[in-house]
């Protein structure tokens, strides 16, 4: 394709007035005389870029397919790094771990993708939330939400995991793991879970922090900086808020 694509959805956090938001964006796009390579969309705007992965059919098959929901298609810069993460990962030995599945939407995209028919993949979420938890609910938490991501993931070789991680991981996680995306809005248990799976890591590994560079992620940020830090390592912090790390 020539003329690189566009992508503008209303999925922006810390808006007040979202109309006013969309008018400025407008106002935004009159101004500038680059009209191509548009991009804005979760707290993101950039101009003149050439977007591929809006051009990448496989994913883009499988983002139309499973991406329901604002924020679900909003994020699909996001959904399209971690798709750039398993494919890379595919290169390596070891199995492939997502601690915060919730609806398995970017997992279900994924495994679209990326022919996982020879690894695990381990799907790790509580699905459901109550009031003592550090971590904010999602609108889809609820006691059907387990089945329901287990059916979504029929492949004898994906083992969706319920309870918290990284206790739950005493249900079964891989002895090496190729691929890790970390998503649970919460830095307590994500750096429980980076200090259970780092002797399995294998070199190389690829590791996506999500919200990594969002500020209210903030202490996740921190936390998982000195992390890597102390194990002289440094979290690449993508313009998506993603943290990328090759182990
Ligand atoms: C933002 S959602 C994950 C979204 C998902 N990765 C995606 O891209 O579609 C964060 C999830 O982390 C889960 N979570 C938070 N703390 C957890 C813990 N200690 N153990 C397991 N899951 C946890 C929550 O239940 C929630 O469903």
């Amino acid at each position: 394709m020539l003329q690189p694509p566009l992508y503008r959805s209303r999925f922006f956090w810390g808006v007040n007035d979202p109309d006013g938001f969309d008018k400025g964006l407008d106002g935004l796009v009159s101004a500038a005389r680059v009209k191509q390579g548009w991009f804005m969309s979760d707290n993101m705007i950039a101009f003149g870029r050439n977007l591929g992965f809006l051009d990448d059919a496989p994913f883009r098959k499988a983002w139309e397919t499973h991406a329901k929901t604002q924020s679900e298609r909003g994020i699909v810069w996001r959904s399209h790094v971690v798709v750039w993460a398993a494919r890379r990962a595919l290169r390596l030995e070891g199995d492939f771990i997502e601690c915060g599945c919730y609806k398995g939407t970017t997992a279900r995209i994924m495994a679209d993708v990326v022919d996982l028919t020879d690894r695990q993949l381990y799907l790790y979420d509580l699905f459901e939330h109550d009031a003592s938890m550090v971590h904010h609910a999602m609108p889809e938490h609820g006691p059907d939400l387990f089945e329901f991501v287990k059916a979504r993931f029929p492949e004898p070789n994906t083992h969706v995991i319920r309870g918290f991680v990284p206790e739950s991981f005493e249900q079964g996680v891989p002895d090496r793991i190729a691929f890790a995306h970390i998503d649970m809005n919460n830095a307590p248990a994500e750096i429980a879970a980076l200090n259970a799976i780092e002797d399995r890591l294998v070199p190389g590994a690829m590791i996506v922090l999500d919200d990594f560079g969002a500020i209210p992620y903030r202490r996740q940020h921190v936390a998982e900086t000195a992390w890597f830090g102390e194990r002289g390592r440094f979290v690449l912090e993508l313009p998506t808020s993603q943290g990328l790390v090759i182990w």
